[in-house]
């Protein structure tokens, strides 16, 4: 049964780097990696392009449309349809858009099956809000991956200037705690540590230290080893 593979949640707030590292452990181990964000980012930008709110009186359009979304994750590109979104899914208004469909209720539930389907042998690296909490309560290994504000804000300032964006780190600090709020006061599924979660702070970790420390805990409690 597919409660037998391995799962390993990282859960945390925005920014954390919790998908860089979710997907360096991924490939260290060979394991399939879910993105789980980037499925309430796409269904938020398929949402406002059908042309509907981003509110409850759509919620129900909407999870009918996250039910069937037409997604495809290639060679590290986002298909939607026959649409490259991979870009338009990464912006910051994308990502607060993401945070506004995801605490509709129906959308969470609608998104569920999906996610389930990620599952499979080897094992599976899963990045979120609620892996642990919700998607995957059995995993036997829950980190929750978290930094500060003023180093989250910092991070995501570098990232945008490599990237030839213009950015300023005051709105994105203030942007990231806005989202973080309203991530972690949602009724359904809020963002927090699972109770059996180990949390690890990497405001002062390199991403690599942060992948060797969550390493060493899948070595300490393989559970097939
Ligand atoms: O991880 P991210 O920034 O791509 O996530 C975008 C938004 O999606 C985030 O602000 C909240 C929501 N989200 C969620 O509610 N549950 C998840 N498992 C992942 C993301």
């Amino acid at each position: 049964a597919t409660e037998r593979i391995p799962v390993i949640c990282i859960d945390g707030p925005t920014a954390s780097g919790k998908g860089t590292v979710a997907a360096a452990v991924a490939q260290r181990l060979g394991y399939r990696f879910l993105d789980s964000g980037a499925m309430y980012r796409i269904t938020a930008l398929a949402a406002l392009r059908a042309g509907l709110a981003i509110d409850a009186t759509h919620e129900s359009r909407i999870a009918d449309m996250a039910k069937t979304l037409p997604v495809h994750f290639e060679g590290g590109r986002v298909l939607l349809g026959q649409d490259d979104v991979t870009e338009a899914i990464r912006t910051e208004e994308a990502g607060m858009n993401a945070s506004r469909v995801s605490a509709l209720p129906a959308v969470r539930e609608a998104l569920v099956d999906l996610q389930h389907s990620f599952r499979r042998l080897p094992g599976l690296v899963a990045d979120g809000r609620d892996m642990g909490t919700v998607i995957f309560p059995g995993a036997p290994l829950k980190v929750y991956l978290t930094a500060s504000a003023a180093c989250r804000a910092e991070r995501r300032y570098k990232q945008l200037i490599s990237k030839g964006f213009s950015a300023n780190i005051a709105d994105l600090r203030a942007d990231l705690e806005a989202r973080d709020a309203r991530d972690s006061s949602r009724s359904v599924a809020p963002l927090k540590p699972a109770q059996d979660a180990l949390v690890l702070d990497n405001s002062d970790l390199t991403i690599d230290e942060a992948v060797e420390k969550v390493l060493a805990w899948w070595q300490e409690r393989q559970p097939f080893a």
